[in-house]
Protein backbone atom coordinates (compact mmCIF):
# COMPACT_ATOMS: atom_id res chain seq x y z
CA UNK A 1 0.00 0.00 0.00
CA UNK A 2 1.68 3.28 -0.95
CA UNK A 3 0.38 6.50 0.96
CA UNK A 4 0.03 9.79 -0.11
CA UNK A 5 3.49 11.90 1.69
CA UNK A 6 3.24 13.93 5.26
CA UNK A 7 0.27 16.55 5.78
CA UNK A 8 2.36 20.21 6.62
CA UNK A 9 0.37 21.66 9.36
CA UNK A 10 2.07 24.20 11.17
CA UNK A 11 5.65 23.16 9.99
CA UNK A 12 4.23 19.49 11.50
CA UNK A 13 4.70 16.77 9.81
CA UNK A 14 1.28 14.34 10.13
CA UNK A 15 0.29 11.13 8.59
CA UNK A 16 -2.18 11.47 5.93
CA UNK A 17 -4.87 8.48 6.61
CA UNK A 18 -5.74 9.32 10.12
CA UNK A 19 -5.68 13.26 9.71
CA UNK A 20 -7.01 15.69 6.87
CA UNK A 21 -7.21 19.13 5.92
CA UNK A 22 -10.77 18.79 7.00
CA UNK A 23 -9.79 17.09 10.24
CA UNK A 24 -7.23 20.19 11.16
CA UNK A 25 -10.03 22.36 10.50
CA UNK A 26 -12.03 20.99 12.98
CA UNK A 27 -9.96 20.52 15.79
CA UNK A 28 -8.42 23.90 15.34
CA UNK A 29 -12.73 25.32 15.72
CA UNK A 30 -13.67 22.37 18.09
CA UNK A 31 -15.67 23.68 21.00
CA UNK A 32 -14.05 22.89 24.24
CA UNK A 33 -16.30 22.35 27.35
CA UNK A 34 -15.03 23.26 30.86
CA UNK A 35 -15.43 19.53 31.84
CA UNK A 36 -13.69 17.84 28.93
CA UNK A 37 -10.37 15.86 30.07
CA UNK A 38 -7.13 15.99 27.51
CA UNK A 39 -4.25 13.60 27.65
CA UNK A 40 -1.17 15.22 26.27
CA UNK A 41 1.65 13.13 24.89
CA UNK A 42 4.16 12.89 21.84
CA UNK A 43 3.48 9.84 20.15
CA UNK A 44 4.96 6.84 21.67
CA UNK A 45 4.77 8.28 25.24
CA UNK A 46 1.51 6.14 26.56
CA UNK A 47 -1.31 7.87 24.72
CA UNK A 48 -3.30 4.27 23.74
CA UNK A 49 -2.27 3.40 27.75
CA UNK A 50 -4.33 6.64 28.78
CA UNK A 51 -7.44 5.78 26.11
CA UNK A 52 -7.78 2.65 28.52
CA UNK A 53 -7.00 4.64 32.27
CA UNK A 54 -9.19 7.91 31.56
CA UNK A 55 -13.00 6.48 30.96
CA UNK A 56 -12.49 4.03 33.64
CA UNK A 57 -11.24 6.72 36.04
CA UNK A 58 -14.09 9.02 35.05
CA UNK A 59 -16.75 6.50 35.01
CA UNK A 60 -15.55 4.97 38.46
CA UNK A 61 -14.49 1.84 36.53
CA UNK A 62 -17.12 0.63 34.78
CA UNK A 63 -15.24 -1.68 31.95
CA UNK A 64 -17.92 -1.72 29.52
CA UNK A 65 -16.80 1.34 27.20
CA UNK A 66 -13.24 -0.37 27.11
CA UNK A 67 -15.29 -4.02 26.24
CA UNK A 68 -17.41 -2.64 23.78
CA UNK A 69 -15.74 0.81 21.58
CA UNK A 70 -12.21 0.73 19.64
CA UNK A 71 -9.56 3.20 22.03
CA UNK A 72 -9.34 5.49 18.94
CA UNK A 73 -13.11 5.74 19.07
CA UNK A 74 -13.69 5.90 23.01
CA UNK A 75 -11.02 8.39 23.43
CA UNK A 76 -10.97 10.18 20.28
CA UNK A 77 -7.59 11.94 19.07
CA UNK A 78 -8.52 15.90 18.99
CA UNK A 79 -6.67 16.14 15.45
CA UNK A 80 -8.09 12.59 13.93
CA UNK A 81 -10.76 12.49 11.49
CA UNK A 82 -12.70 10.45 13.77
CA UNK A 83 -13.47 12.83 16.57
CA UNK A 84 -16.39 14.45 14.18
CA UNK A 85 -17.58 10.92 13.60
CA UNK A 86 -17.56 10.43 17.32
CA UNK A 87 -18.20 13.44 18.82
CA UNK A 88 -22.08 13.53 19.60
CA UNK A 89 -22.08 10.12 21.12
CA UNK A 90 -18.77 11.07 23.68
CA UNK A 91 -20.35 10.57 27.52
CA UNK A 92 -19.98 13.66 29.43
CA UNK A 93 -17.00 14.54 30.75
CA UNK A 94 -15.37 14.20 27.70
CA UNK A 95 -11.74 12.23 27.19
CA UNK A 96 -9.63 13.40 24.18
CA UNK A 97 -6.14 12.34 23.55
CA UNK A 98 -3.84 14.71 21.22
CA UNK A 99 -0.35 15.14 20.19
CA UNK A 100 -0.83 18.93 19.50
CA UNK A 101 1.82 21.09 21.08
CA UNK A 102 0.50 23.64 23.57
CA UNK A 103 -0.07 26.38 20.93
CA UNK A 104 -1.75 24.43 18.06
CA UNK A 105 -4.92 23.65 20.68
CA UNK A 106 -7.95 25.09 19.54
CA UNK A 107 -8.76 28.89 20.90
CA UNK A 108 -11.87 27.71 22.76
CA UNK A 109 -9.28 25.41 25.38
CA UNK A 110 -7.72 28.36 26.78
CA UNK A 111 -10.07 30.17 27.76
CA UNK A 112 -12.43 26.75 28.91
CA UNK A 113 -11.79 24.89 32.32
CA UNK A 114 -10.70 21.61 30.23
CA UNK A 115 -7.95 19.62 32.47
CA UNK A 116 -4.78 18.23 30.63
CA UNK A 117 -2.75 15.25 31.77
CA UNK A 118 0.82 15.42 30.13
CA UNK A 119 2.45 12.26 29.70
CA UNK A 120 6.15 12.14 29.50
CA UNK A 121 8.30 9.45 28.94
CA UNK A 122 11.86 9.07 28.31
CA UNK A 123 13.06 10.31 25.10
CA UNK A 124 15.44 7.06 24.17
CA UNK A 125 12.66 4.76 25.26
CA UNK A 126 10.09 6.90 22.50
CA UNK A 127 12.30 6.86 20.11
CA UNK A 128 12.63 2.88 20.33
CA UNK A 129 9.25 2.55 20.21
CA UNK A 130 8.64 4.65 17.21
CA UNK A 131 11.28 3.43 15.16
CA UNK A 132 9.52 -0.31 15.29
CA UNK A 133 6.17 1.89 14.84
CA UNK A 134 7.33 3.10 11.62
CA UNK A 135 8.61 -0.53 10.68
CA UNK A 136 5.18 -1.28 11.39
CA UNK A 137 2.82 1.27 10.02
CA UNK A 138 2.62 1.67 6.34
CA UNK A 139 1.43 5.06 6.80
CA UNK A 140 4.37 6.49 7.77
CA UNK A 141 7.52 6.84 5.98
CA UNK A 142 10.53 3.78 6.30
CA UNK A 143 12.78 4.18 8.76
CA UNK A 144 15.82 3.38 7.26
CA UNK A 145 18.53 1.93 9.77
CA UNK A 146 18.30 2.39 13.35
CA UNK A 147 21.06 4.99 12.83
CA UNK A 148 19.54 6.96 10.57
CA UNK A 149 16.41 7.17 12.47
CA UNK A 150 18.30 8.45 15.41
CA UNK A 151 19.27 11.46 13.36
CA UNK A 152 15.75 12.01 11.78
CA UNK A 153 14.44 11.75 15.52
CA UNK A 154 16.42 14.02 16.62
CA UNK A 155 16.09 16.35 13.80
CA UNK A 156 12.25 16.44 14.39
CA UNK A 157 12.21 14.70 10.56
CA UNK A 158 9.13 12.48 12.00
CA UNK A 159 5.36 12.51 12.60
CA UNK A 160 4.44 15.75 15.39
CA UNK A 161 8.03 16.94 14.81
CA UNK A 162 10.82 17.13 18.08
CA UNK A 163 10.04 15.24 21.25
CA UNK A 164 12.27 18.49 22.82
CA UNK A 165 9.36 20.99 21.21
CA UNK A 166 6.93 19.39 22.30
CA UNK A 167 8.07 18.83 25.69
CA UNK A 168 8.85 22.21 26.07
CA UNK A 169 5.83 24.12 24.83
CA UNK A 170 3.75 22.03 27.28
CA UNK A 171 6.32 22.65 30.17
CA UNK A 172 5.10 26.18 30.75
CA UNK A 173 1.96 27.19 29.76
CA UNK A 174 -0.70 29.36 31.61
CA UNK A 175 -2.88 26.31 32.76
CA UNK A 176 -1.69 26.92 36.60
CA UNK A 177 -3.56 24.00 38.51
CA UNK A 178 -5.55 22.54 34.93
CA UNK A 179 -2.10 20.92 34.67
CA UNK A 180 -0.98 17.83 36.14
CA UNK A 181 2.36 15.96 34.96
CA UNK A 182 3.25 12.46 35.33
CA UNK A 183 5.79 9.96 33.39
CA UNK A 184 5.30 6.82 31.82
CA UNK A 185 7.74 5.40 34.21
CA UNK A 186 5.70 6.43 37.11
CA UNK A 187 2.76 4.33 35.59
CA UNK A 188 5.01 1.59 35.32
CA UNK A 189 6.80 1.56 38.34
CA UNK A 190 3.23 2.15 40.39
CA UNK A 191 0.18 2.40 38.47
CA UNK A 192 -2.05 1.91 41.40
CA UNK A 193 -0.42 5.27 42.58
CA UNK A 194 -0.14 6.76 39.30
CA UNK A 195 -3.86 6.18 39.11
CA UNK A 196 -4.28 7.49 42.32
CA UNK A 197 -2.73 10.95 41.00
CA UNK A 198 -4.78 11.36 38.05
CA UNK A 199 -8.26 10.84 39.81
CA UNK A 200 -7.56 13.24 42.70
CA UNK A 201 -6.29 15.45 40.36
CA UNK A 202 -10.03 14.64 38.24
CA UNK A 203 -12.23 15.11 41.62
CA UNK A 204 -12.84 11.65 41.44
CA UNK A 205 -12.68 10.02 44.90
CA UNK A 206 -12.35 6.44 43.93
CA UNK A 207 -11.65 3.41 46.42
CA UNK A 208 -8.81 0.95 46.73
CA UNK A 209 -10.80 -1.44 45.87
CA UNK A 210 -11.72 0.67 42.02
CA UNK A 211 -8.54 1.60 41.60
CA UNK A 212 -6.83 -1.94 42.26
CA UNK A 213 -9.70 -2.89 39.34
CA UNK A 214 -8.51 -0.25 36.95
CA UNK A 215 -4.80 -0.92 37.74
CA UNK A 216 -5.56 -4.58 36.93
CA UNK A 217 -7.72 -3.73 33.37
CA UNK A 218 -5.11 -1.19 32.13
CA UNK A 219 -1.76 -3.55 33.17
CA UNK A 220 -0.06 -4.58 29.93
CA UNK A 221 -1.06 -7.71 29.61
CA UNK A 222 -4.68 -6.63 29.92
CA UNK A 223 -4.45 -4.39 26.93
CA UNK A 224 -2.84 -6.96 24.60
CA UNK A 225 -5.97 -9.39 25.09
CA UNK A 226 -8.12 -6.74 25.03
CA UNK A 227 -8.98 -6.56 20.91
CA UNK A 228 -10.69 -2.86 21.51
CA UNK A 229 -6.82 -1.65 22.53
CA UNK A 230 -4.38 -3.95 20.82
CA UNK A 231 -4.96 -2.47 17.21
CA UNK A 232 -6.12 -5.94 15.78
CA UNK A 233 -9.14 -4.71 14.37
CA UNK A 234 -7.01 -2.31 11.95
CA UNK A 235 -6.35 -4.19 8.92
CA UNK A 236 -2.70 -5.57 7.83
CA UNK A 237 -2.65 -3.24 5.07
CA UNK A 238 -1.95 -0.35 7.77
CA UNK A 239 -0.72 -2.19 10.47
CA UNK A 240 1.50 -5.27 10.04
CA UNK A 241 1.60 -6.87 13.11
CA UNK A 242 3.98 -9.11 11.81
CA UNK A 243 6.49 -6.99 11.60
CA UNK A 244 6.11 -5.44 15.48
CA UNK A 245 2.72 -5.39 17.58
CA UNK A 246 1.47 -1.89 18.63
CA UNK A 247 1.87 -3.31 22.16
CA UNK A 248 5.22 -4.47 21.95
CA UNK A 249 7.37 -4.54 25.24
CA UNK A 250 5.66 -1.97 27.61
CA UNK A 251 8.90 -1.54 29.49
CA UNK A 252 11.23 1.12 30.47
CA UNK A 253 14.91 1.01 29.38
CA UNK A 254 14.60 -1.24 26.31
CA UNK A 255 16.72 1.50 25.24
CA UNK A 256 20.00 0.18 26.18
CA UNK A 257 19.23 -3.32 23.62
CA UNK A 258 19.69 -0.64 20.72
CA UNK A 259 21.92 2.63 21.67
CA UNK A 260 25.25 2.00 20.94
CA UNK A 261 27.62 4.35 23.45
CA UNK A 262 28.79 6.61 20.77
CA UNK A 263 24.74 6.91 19.89
CA UNK A 264 23.92 7.36 23.07
CA UNK A 265 26.29 10.20 23.97
CA UNK A 266 25.33 12.17 20.56
CA UNK A 267 21.57 11.50 21.49
CA UNK A 268 21.74 12.73 25.04
CA UNK A 269 23.95 15.90 24.56
CA UNK A 270 21.16 16.92 21.52
CA UNK A 271 18.95 16.20 23.93
CA UNK A 272 20.00 18.25 27.10
CA UNK A 273 20.99 21.03 25.32
CA UNK A 274 17.69 21.43 23.38
CA UNK A 275 16.36 21.10 26.98
CA UNK A 276 18.37 23.76 28.51
CA UNK A 277 17.73 26.18 25.25
P1 LIG B 1 6.71 0.10 23.36
O1 LIG B 1 6.79 0.20 21.86
O2 LIG B 1 7.99 0.52 24.03
O3 LIG B 1 6.25 -1.24 23.83
P2 LIG B 1 1.52 5.41 22.22
O4 LIG B 1 0.22 4.83 22.65
O5 LIG B 1 1.73 6.82 22.68
O6 LIG B 1 1.73 5.23 20.76
O7 LIG B 1 2.67 4.60 22.98
C1 LIG B 1 2.89 3.26 22.67
C2 LIG B 1 3.83 2.68 23.71
O8 LIG B 1 3.13 2.57 24.97
C3 LIG B 1 4.29 1.28 23.33
O9 LIG B 1 5.62 1.16 23.86
C4 LIG B 1 3.27 0.44 24.08
O10 LIG B 1 3.67 -0.89 24.29
C5 LIG B 1 3.20 1.21 25.41
N1 LIG B 1 2.03 0.86 26.22
C6 LIG B 1 0.72 0.89 25.86
N2 LIG B 1 -0.05 0.41 26.85
C7 LIG B 1 0.79 0.06 27.86
C8 LIG B 1 0.59 -0.52 29.17
N3 LIG B 1 -0.60 -0.87 29.63
N4 LIG B 1 1.70 -0.72 29.93
C9 LIG B 1 2.92 -0.40 29.48
N5 LIG B 1 3.16 0.14 28.26
C10 LIG B 1 2.11 0.36 27.46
Amino acid sequence: MSWPSYIKYHGLALPPGAHSEDSLEYAENFSVEDTDVFSVTYPKSGTVWMQEILPLVLNGGDLTPIQTIPNWDRVPWLEEKRLKVVVDQLPSPRALVTHFPYELMPQSFFSSKAKVIYVMRNPKDVAVSSYYFHQMATFLEDPGTWEEFIDKFLEGRVMFGKWTNHVKSWRHTELGDRIMYITYEQMIQDLPAALRLMSDFLGKNLSDEVIEKISSHCSFKSMQANIMSNFTLVPKIYMNSDKSQFLRKGVVGDWKNHFSSKQLAHFSSVIYKELEA
